[in-house]
């Protein structure tokens, strides 16, 4: 499959699409104007053609607006790399898909049928339907959560604690029939404590599993009961065929059973339609209203979209749910009871194996009964159930277009930082998942990486996070959702590709090729997206664009695009400023696009040549090494002398509280963004390991980097506690994220470089070593040691007590600590 190499400006001359159509035919017309001047000279033919040139120039130059207005909304010219999805894999075809809830299962197909759990404890609920539980929420405070054994494929297994109650939630599935297999749930619910007298064990708990239609979604869904009993759910989509879900308290006494059936307003409202369906029959028992029709504004009653069906019992008490599809002709049994717990079982054993087979913990000390074995499965197990499967449309815009307009609506399977508080994609961070998902699961992991990459758009361009679908907006304020398509995110896929080709290399199979090949021509339009939009005024830097160079909120422009949010930068954004960490990305990345060329024997000399030029350390010397501070920097007009102040209020104006305002004390300058701050931007070159093994400034950088003020007991600082906007809020409302908390993504490269530097040839070799134990086992201890006193992995860490901080729990990159564990980078 060769291609057609692509650069940015012949790809902007390629063939017609939506909106170009006008600037084509007005180039061929103009070709016929030419020949007609080729006639003798006439005064007035002249001037018919200078007047036919003018209408011709307005019309190109709209044609050629109107082309650049849809270019942000129009893919990639090529083919798709996700080839096969939904039914064609069986294996990954249900999966708890929802990361968002605590649990719930969907199909990997746009129009899923959507199941999941709520609960919660009559005795304890509160008014307005406070104590119900349903999405992740923080505010729940729930002690614990989340997933203990999770294998992406056939089962997961996860532990929740709801004070003083223990909540066990799993599944299985079976494969077989024609629409995708079938699975049971179990959730089993327990004292955590169960020791506690008697006569307090019989508090109720109730379990609502429900069934939900999305929009998207052909078919129907319906209650079936008895006037006695409630027998299940029954429905038909167009990918399932018939189905049904059959509910049976499994262990322990039901205390009472009731349903809803009704038209709920979208799925990100189905907690609300719950609540405001809970009904007192009686003292002590609240049920779910049963059959609640809807009605059009016409009297039409609208089909149900929403049956749920809660289960009431005695605490200890198990319920499995039961998902069973029409297209089986034979099953041997059912999915419940002693099976169920059988078929767990077997699925445990056989997750252990993998994990030690992958992981080897057991050959780095650390025994499979620890508490650190059953942290690290945690870890890894958090990172693949947070997988979701999304679908719908970003809201994107460019500066060609007054506002936003959709993107095409499309699927996305990815890992998610964190189930709480970000439960959707986001660009740089799925490149850190990678590394640690494309090592339990090399399928999964191409997989991933080949829907992100259907989501490039013409330019090359990919939206940095995505926000689709209901439930996914239901999350985000709206004027957060907007993508512009002129802002960059790191492009941390190459690391996740440089790894599997460096792991697999040879051990790729055909099919795994061939998803590479597929996905070539993207990622080189993705790269030339990066060196054309990011490129800095002098050749050979780079400089990420979206920093507001008007702001007088911010102590320091804020550089989003970065990820590294608020670390501090040039005080002053301009066009002339230089990005060292960026630099090094793309020095990365070029590294890694030669070397997939190579490997598919593609022509790869112009990334071969860029990466040559950019690890050159000369180049990358003279635009990025401090001689004053002796450091790696980033370039631009800077001023150290900043402070945000309380304005004075004016006369006349008292009481106005205003808000505060930078104010500069020293004019700033273009100079290198050395002084005294230091910090991870400043690593970057070591980070990536692009400073040479011989250099005398890795020793520089090795000696600085072990110096308490930025090396805590418990990894490594974001900034210094000696550089001047250590721990700073950037404005009033906006608390310090990378100005001194440690973070696990940036740990992870360095002990990765760490490794790397000590075992390359050269004289720095022990001071690596020495400091790749130090740090290595800082930051293991202290996530571990965080998980074990608050039951999560966190988003980032204090520096001064080492506690989790932030969001959590945050099982996406900071579950890296996996492979700081295994010592396989
Ligand atoms: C959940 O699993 C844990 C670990 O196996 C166990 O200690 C706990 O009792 C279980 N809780 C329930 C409710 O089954
Ligand atoms: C389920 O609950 C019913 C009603 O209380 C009870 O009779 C039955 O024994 C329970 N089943 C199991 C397996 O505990
Ligand atoms: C990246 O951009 C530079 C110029 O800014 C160019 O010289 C180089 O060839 C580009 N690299 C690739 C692989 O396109
Ligand atoms: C870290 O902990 C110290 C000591 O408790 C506290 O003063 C500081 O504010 C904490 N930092 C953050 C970011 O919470």
């Amino acid at each position: 499959m060769v291609r057609k190499r692509r650069t940015p400006s012949n790809s902007e001359v390629k063939k017609p699409e939506k909106g170009t159509n006008s600037a084509h035919s007005s180039s061929s017309n103009g070709s016929s104007t030419k020949g007609k001047s080729s006639k003798p000279f006439d005064i007035l033919g002249y001037w018919k053609q200078l007047v036919l040139c003018i209408v011709l120039g307005i019309a190109v130059s709209c044609g050629y607006m109107g082309y650049l207005e849809t270019r942000i909304n129009t893919p990639f010219d090529g083919k798709k790399v996700v080839l096969k999805s939904g039914l064609d894999i069986p294996e990954r075809f249900w999966g708890s898909y929802r990361p968002g809830v605590y649990f719930g299962l969907k199909t990997r197909d746009p129009a899923s049928l959507v199941t999941g759990l709520m609960w919660y404890f009559p005795n304890r609920l509160k008014p307005g339907g406070h104590g119900i539980r349903h999405w992740c929420e923080q505010g729940d405070n729930l002690a614990k959560y989340g997933w203990v054994r999770h294998d992406g494929k056939n089962f997961g297994e996860q532990e929740i604690i709801d004070r003083p109650f223990s909540l066990n939630t799993s599944f299985i599935k079976r494969l077989g029939g024609s629409n995708g297999g079938e699975w049971s749930a179990r959730i089993s619910v327990d004292y955590i404590n169960k020791n506690v007298a008697n006569e307090a064990k019989d508090e109720l708990v109730s379990l609502i599993w429900y069934v939900a239609l999305d929009e998207e979604t052909k078919g129907y869904i319906e209650a079936s009961y008895s006037q006695t009993k409630i027998i299940g759910i029954k429905g038909y989509t167009s990918t399932l065929g018939d189905f049904k879900l059959k509910f049976v308290n499994s262990s322990g006494v039901l205390d009472h059973e009731s349903f809803l059936s009704t038209t709920a307003p979208g799925l990100h409202l189905l907690k609300e339609t719950v609540i405001s369906s809970l009904r007192l029959a009686a003292p002590q028992k609240i049920v779910l209203a049963g059959e609640l029709p809807s009605f059009t504004g016409h009297d039409e009653k609208l089909d149900p979209n929403f049956v749920a069906v809660q289960l009431t019992g005695r605490v200890p008490f198990t319920m499995d749910v039961i998902f069973e599809s029409g297209s089986f002709s034979y099953r041997p049994d059912t999915l419940v009871g002693d099976t169920y717990t059988k078929i767990l079982q077997k699925n445990r054993v056989q997750f252990d194996q993998t994990f030690e087979k992958k992981f080897q913990l057991k050959t780095k000390g650390i025994p499979s009964s620890s508490k650190e074995y059953a942290f690290a499965q945690a870890a890894l197990s958090n990172m693949i159930g947070g997988i979701g499967y999304f679908y719908g449309a970003s809201k994107v815009q460019s500066t060609y277009i007054k506002e936003p307009v959709y993107y095409w609506r499309a699927p996305l399977y990815t890992a998610v930082p964190s189930r709480s508080f970000f439960p959707r994609g986001f660009l740089w961070d799925e490149g850190f998942h990678g590394l640690l998902i494309s090592q339990w699961d090399l399928d999964i992991a191409l997989d991933i990486m080949s829907h992100w990459f259907d989501l490039l758009n013409v330019e090359g361009w990919i939206p940095r996070e995505q926000i689709l679908g209901v439930e996914a907006l239901a999350k985000v304020p709206s004027e957060f959702t907007i993508q512009w398509n002129t802002y960059a995110n790191p492009p941390t896929f190459f690391l996740t590709l440089e790894s599997i080709l460096r792991r697999y290399g040879d051990k790729l199979n055909e099919d795994q090729w061939a998803t590479l090949e597929r996905m070539y021509p993207r990622l080189q339009a993705w790269f030339s997206w990066f060196n054309t939009t990011q490129r800095g005024e002098v050749p050979g830097s780079y400089r990420w664009r979206g920093r507001d160079p008007d702001t007088t909120r911010e102590l320091n422009p804020k550089t989003l695009t970065s990820g590294l949010d608020d670390y501090p930068r040039a005080s002053h954004p301009t066009d002339e400023e230089r990005h060292v960490d960026l630099y090094c990305w793309m020095a990365m990345a070029a590294h890694a696009l030669a070397t997939l060329s190579d490997a598919l024997g593609q022509d790869g000399r112009k990334y071969r040549q860029t990466a040559d030029y950019l690890m050159d350390n000369k180049l990358l010397d003279r635009l990025h090494w401090s001689d004053f501070s002796r450091r790696y920097a980033d370039y631009g007009l800077h001023t150290d002398s900043v402070r945000l102040e309380r304005p004075q209020p004016l006369p006349r104006q008292q009481n106005q509280n205003m808000e505060m305002q930078r104010v500069v004390f020293k004019k700033p300058e273009y100079r290198l963004v050395d002084g005294m701050t230091f910090g991870y931007v400043n690593l970057f070159p070591f980070l990536l390991q692009i400073v040479h093994p011989t250099s005398p400034k890795l020793e520089t950088i090795l000696k600085d980097m072990s110096q308490p003020s930025i090396l805590s007991k418990f990894g490594l600082r974001s900034l210094s506690k000696t550089s001047p906007l250590y721990m700073k809020r950037n404005t009033e409302h906006d608390p310090p994220y990378w100005r001194g908390q440690i973070w696990i993504n940036m740990n992870f490269l360095a002990v990765r470089a760490l490794k790397h530097y000590s075992e390359a040839e050269g004289p720095y070799r022990k001071l690596a070593e020495g400091l790749y134990k130090e740090l290595r086992k800082a930051v293991i201890s202290n996530v571990f040691n965080q998980y074990r006193h608050t039951g999560y992995v966190w988003e980032q860490y204090n520096d001064s007590t080492g506690e989790g901080s932030g969001c959590r729990p945050f099982t996406g990159w900071s579950a890296l600590v996996v492979l700081l564990m295994s010592e396989d980078y």
